[in-house]
């Protein structure tokens, strides 16, 4: 009881240094942050808080400003420093730039130009904070209903690329807006921010009965959480008189290709069959996309797919909505009992990744067959 004198300045002071309205143009996510805390913890663990500072990132732009000069790697900070568009700050000196995707560029965005080449932002900055709440109210800033947040469209500016020669390079919006995803009316949003229990702002702020908000990390393929609801995968194991033949489906779930986005990632199966007296026998295939440079020499880094003159080289990813089928033919002894092992792998391995490479399995079974079991042809 009696700590309680000294409680009450204290509370007070920190709701009033909390309560403290957004005036200037721009502001830093740190600052959305002192009320909506939750919020900016999932944002801040997400891809687009490092959009910038990302090391694989500074790498491939630091080798686009030496390839192209500072002009030409401008590109880049389009998507990965936003607000450049309003600072001018293309030294990336104060945070608000090199916070890259933040909350101020989101909810600042009134509309999306899809008339142009390739979709475009435009942002108003100010007191009004725009999201998906209707009849919000905030002490902290002017806000505003708005319905094209809880649209795809919202993405499309960032996630949707071709080069000047038309050649596309990030298709993620395109490919969900011709998916039964879209046709069912299943949002990015959807997929990547569903609802989870927070609070939309710290209640000492402001007390709201309905503690949920939309998840704000956007886990994409580096989340095993995410992979594993992409694709569903079937096999079958069918003796033959030669051996043996494993018959694989697999099937695109999401809204998109897998995988999506920078041509960089890959989705890599391998079917493995070995018996005691035979060499194990590996298939091995590939899902990705891969492009090649003016001089017809596979691009190695990220920038590279920004180069004139590339082209696309294969395109083996798992479109939306399609059902890829295989038959992988072994032979073996008569009768030998077979082990078999298939697996999923996702990997993100640009050569300016050296430090933070991704490549990890997320499906894996394996089967003994014995003698004169599965099933005959
Ligand atoms: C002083 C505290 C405070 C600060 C600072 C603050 N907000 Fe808010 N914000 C609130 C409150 C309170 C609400 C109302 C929530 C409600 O009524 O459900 C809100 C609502 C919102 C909404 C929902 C609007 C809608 O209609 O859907 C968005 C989006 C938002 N804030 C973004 C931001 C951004 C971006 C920043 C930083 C530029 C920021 N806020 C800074 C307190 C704050
Ligand atoms: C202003 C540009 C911009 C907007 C708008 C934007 N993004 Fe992004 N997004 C990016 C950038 C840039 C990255 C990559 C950051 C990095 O890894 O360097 C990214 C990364 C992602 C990733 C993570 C990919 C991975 O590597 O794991 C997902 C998922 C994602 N965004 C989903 C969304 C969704 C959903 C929306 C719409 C609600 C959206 N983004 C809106 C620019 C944007
Ligand atoms: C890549 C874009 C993007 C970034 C970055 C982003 N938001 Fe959001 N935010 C959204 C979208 C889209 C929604 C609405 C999702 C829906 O309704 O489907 C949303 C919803 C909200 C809401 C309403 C409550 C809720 O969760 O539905 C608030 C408040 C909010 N954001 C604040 C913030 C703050 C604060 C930050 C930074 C710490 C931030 N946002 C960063 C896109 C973004
Ligand atoms: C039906 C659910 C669903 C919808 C709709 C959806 N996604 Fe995805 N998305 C996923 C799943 C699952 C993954 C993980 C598999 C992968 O990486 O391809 C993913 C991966 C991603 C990635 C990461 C790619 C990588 O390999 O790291 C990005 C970026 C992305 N989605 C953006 C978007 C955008 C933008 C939209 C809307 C235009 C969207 N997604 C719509 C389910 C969905
Ligand atoms: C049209 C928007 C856009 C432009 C322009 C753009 N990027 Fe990106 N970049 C993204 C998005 C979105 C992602 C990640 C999500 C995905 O794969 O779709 C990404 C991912 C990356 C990654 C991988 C980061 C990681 O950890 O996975 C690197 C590196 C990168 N970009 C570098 C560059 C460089 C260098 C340039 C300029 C030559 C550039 N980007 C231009 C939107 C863009």
């Amino acid at each position: 009881m009696r700590a309680t004198g000294f409680l009450v300045p204290l509370v007070a002071g920190l709701v009033w240094v909390l309560a403290q309205p957004v005036t200037a143009q721009m502001t830093t996510s740190d600052r959305c942050g002192s009320c909506h805390r939750d919020i900016f913890k999932m944002w801040r663990a997400s891809k687009h808080a490092d959009s910038v500072e990302g090391a694989a990132f500074l790498e491939s732009f630091r080798q686009s400003q030496v390839a192209w000069g500072d002009d030409r790697s401008r590109v880049c900070l389009d998507c990965h420093a936003p607000m450049i568009a309003e600072t001018g700050d293309w030294e990336l000196r104060e945070k608000v730039t090199w916070e890259g995707v933040s909350c101020d560029v989101c909810h600042s965005l009134v509309d999306v130009d899809l008339s142009g080449h390739g979709p475009r932002m435009q942002l108003e900055f100010g007191p009004i904070k725009r999201g998906p709440i209707i009849g919000a109210e905030s002490t902290g800033h002017e806000v505003a209903y708005s319905p094209l947040h809880e649209k795809s469209l919202a993405c499309a500016p960032c996630h949707e690329y071709a080069s000047a020669d038309g050649v596309p390079i990030m298709t993620t919006f395109s490919e969900w807006q011709n998916s039964q995803a879209a046709a069912d009316g299943t949002t990015c949003q959807d997929c990547h921010m569903w609802r989870t229990k927070a609070n939309i702002v710290d209640p000492r702020v402001k007390r709201i009965e309905r503690a949920e908000v939309n998840l704000h990390e956007m886990p994409g393929g580096r989340s095993l959480h995410q992979l594993v609801k992409a694709l569903d995968i079937e096999y079958d194991l069918v003796r033959t008189k030669e051996g043996i033949d494993v018959v694989v489906r697999i099937a695109n779930v999401t809204g998109h290709a897998v995988p999506t986005g920078m041509p960089s990632r890959e989705i890599i199966l391998t079917v493995e069959v070995a018996a005691a007296e035979t060499a194990r026998q590996i298939d091995q295939r590939i899902f990705g996309k891969s492009f090649v440079d003016a001089s017809g020499k596979p691009v190695e880094y990220t920038w590279g797919f920004f180069e004139t003159g590339v082209r696309v080289d294969k395109d083996t990813r798992l479109a939306a909505d399609s059902e890829w089928t295989e038959t992988l033919s072994y032979s073996l002894p008569d009768d030998a009992t077979a082990y078999f092992k298939i697996r999923l792998e996702y990997r993100n391995a640009m050569a300016e990744m050296q430090y933070e490479a991704t490549r990890f399995e997320f499906f894996s079974e394996r089967r003994t067959v014995k003698r004169g079991s599965g099933r005959l042809r």
